[in-house]
Parts: C-alpha cells; structure tokens; sequence
C-alpha cells in the first residue's frame, strides 16, 4: 500500500514497433486502471539486451515507449513512468532471487523455449533468468496487481511462487501479486496465422497492426487478415480469424462479443473487415497525435525521467533494504 493505494505494476519491452496485441493486451488497460491504484509502469530496457540490440536504436525505441505510454493517456503526475535500468534495485533483488530459483523451473518457461529456438545463435544466460527479473520488477514495488496478456501468466505465477517461497523462509516480506487480464483483448492473434499471438517480433509486416501504422494501412491490413469460408460473424473456435477480428472490434469499442455478432449479422466479411480497421484507425489516431506532439517537447519528457526514476528508486530501496537485511547482509554504515 502507497499512501492508502493498492499499488500497481506493469511494463513493456522497448524492442520492436508496439503492436495493437501491445495496446489491447496491456497498455489500454493501464489507462483504465491507472486512477485505482499507486501505478509503476517501467520501460524494461533491461530484458531486451537478452537479444542483442543496436545500442542506439534501443536508446531511441526506450525513450518512444517512454513517451507512447504517456500519449495513451497515462498521467506522469500520477503514474510512475520510468527506465528500469535507471534503477538498480531491479538487478540487485533479480540476483538475491536467482538463489531462491530453481534451474528446473525456468526450464519449463515457454518463452524462453520459444526465444531460444528463434535466438539459437545467443541462448545466454539472462534470457534463461528472464523471468526472475521481472519477479523482481513487481515484487520490488509490492506490487498488488499486474496487468498483462495472456502470455505473461507463466510469468506471474513464478513471480508468485517465488514471493511465497522467500515469505515461508523470512516472514512477510513480499506481497504476492496477482494479474489482472482485460475483459477482451488478453491476446489478440496475428492476422495472417489466427493460431498465433500478434508479436512484434513476427517478420511478416501484415500479420501485426503497429501503433504507428496509418488509417489506409490498418484498412489495408485488416481487408487481407486470414478467415475462413463460412461467412458468418460468429465467435467460435471454429473460426480463429473472425474471432480474432470480434475481439479486437470488441475491444476497441467497447461492445460485447454479442452485440458485435448481432450488428453484423448478416452481414459479409468485407463490410465487417472494414469496420475493424476503421474502429482501430479511430482508436490509435488519437494516440498517434498526442505522440507527435510530446516529441517535440524534449525538457518536459526529459522531467518526467529524471523525477519518475527518483520516485521509483525511493519505493524500489525500501524493499530492498528490507531484503538483504532479511537474507543476512550486512547493515550500511551511514
Ligand atoms: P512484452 O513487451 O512482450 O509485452 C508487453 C505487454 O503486452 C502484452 N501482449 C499482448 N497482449 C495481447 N495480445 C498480444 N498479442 C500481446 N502481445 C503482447 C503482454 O502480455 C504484456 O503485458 N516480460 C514482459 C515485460 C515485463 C513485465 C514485467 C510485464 C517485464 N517485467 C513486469 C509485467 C510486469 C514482456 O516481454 O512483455
């Protein structure tokens, strides 16, 4: 708790171009939530040197994010947006951590078997340790809830694990978080392979909806997304696209998976792909238009890194303090 608040962690890569999975999955959310709780919403720039970056272009692709979670309408007054490698509690809890994990835990992560067989060439360690430090990026803030898709569970029920794991040893230290999942857009899938999540990393430029991508080529996007033969708007497993597509209809406006099947009933897929890719041209633009703008307005970003990251060091030292104390380091002399 911060000041009678349940507290709130989230963050998101700074690799790639943020896909419309990114935006429904997570960010929107945050929105949503921010006014509820004590929020943290970090740039993880620490867990994208798993896969070897351009110094430069990370640099850039840190501060845009930075910037992009503002532009969705995330207050920096209220909200603590920062770089997590500006605080290094994350690296110093992520190791006391790494002592409490076990090697076959991390084994069974998906993620990491995903990114080492597409990675094979640079399977290193802190991609095997990943999910230790994002522990210790919500446990570092006592974080009570944590927004995110579907494919970070995994993630999160280690993080839980592992909290459970050092309270039973030490007493009640960590708060042990749960996860919070929008009502619809938890994952939203690629729009050539409807059996895959939409990721940034996919090399197919029309399988993802960027954040940055323009009205004409959402439309264009949308009007070749994979679906099937039926010609019925209906949400079943039978027909991943489509449901994809109700998904993310749903979530951009705000109906439900009903009332999307009931306005189009009848109706072809042209029309129906037509109005996804405007309803999400409609979403994004805002956001689009709020980006440009706070680019060119370097000093107040710049404030916003500089008090955030003094905000999220004054939280993210007390917990740990109150951890090395607790495994038996010794007391700092003042
Ligand atoms: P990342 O950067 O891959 O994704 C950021 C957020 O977007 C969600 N997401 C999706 N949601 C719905 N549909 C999709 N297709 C889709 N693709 C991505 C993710 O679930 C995530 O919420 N390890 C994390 C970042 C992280 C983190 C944390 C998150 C590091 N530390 C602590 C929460 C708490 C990651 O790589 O997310």
């Amino acid at each position: 708790m911060i000041d009678g608040k349940k507290v709130l962690f989230s963050g998101m890569q700074s690799t790639g171009s943020l896909t419309l999975g990114n935006y429904l999955g997570a960010l929107k959310n945050w929105v949503t939530l921010s006014d509820d709780y004590e929020c943290f919403y970090s740039v993880v720039d620490m867990h994208s040197i798993t896969v070897r970056q351009d110094p430069a272009e990370l640099r850039k692709k840190a501060r845009n994010l930075l910037t992009l979670y503002i532009a969705a309408g995330l207050d920096p007054k209220k909200n603590c947006i920062y770089y997590q490698s500006h605080v290094s509690g994350h690296a110093e809890l992520a190791w006391i951590l790494n002592c409490f994990t076990y090697m076959g835990e991390l084994n069974r992560m998906t993620q990491f078997k995903d990114k080492s067989a597409k990675h094979a060439d640079n399977i290193n360690a802190g991609l095997f340790t990943y999910p230790v430090l994002m522990a210790a990026d919500i446990l570092l803030y006592q974080a009570d809830v944590v927004p995110v898709g579907k494919d970070q569970l995994q993630h999160l029920e280690l993080t839980r694990d592992l909290a459970q794991r050092f309270n039973s040893i030490y007493g009640d230290v960590f708060v042990v978080p749960e996860p919070y999942l929008g009502k619809s857009g938890a994952k939203i899938m690629s729009l050539q392979d409807p059996t895959k999540k939409m990721s940034k990393s996919d090399e197919n430029p029309n399988a993802s909806i960027y954040l940055t991508d323009d009205t004409d080529t959402i439309i264009r996007k949308f009007k070749r997304a994979v679906t099937d033969s039926e010609a019925r708007i209906k949400y079943c497993p039978e027909q991943p696209g489509i449901s994809n597509l109700i998904e993310i209809y749903s979530a951009c406006s705000g109906k439900s998976f009903a009332e999307v099947e009931a306005e189009f009933e009848g109706k072809g897929y042209g029309d129906f792909k037509l109005a996804v890719g405007e309803t999400v041209a409609d979403t994004l633009k805002p956001v689009q238009t709020r980006f440009d703008e706070l680019c060119k307005d370097k000093a107040y970003i710049d404030g916003i890194i500089k008090e955030n990251a003094e905000k999220a060091n004054y939280y993210a030292t007390k917990t740990l303090r109150k951890v090395q104390k607790k495994v038996g380091f010794p007391e700092r002399i003042r």
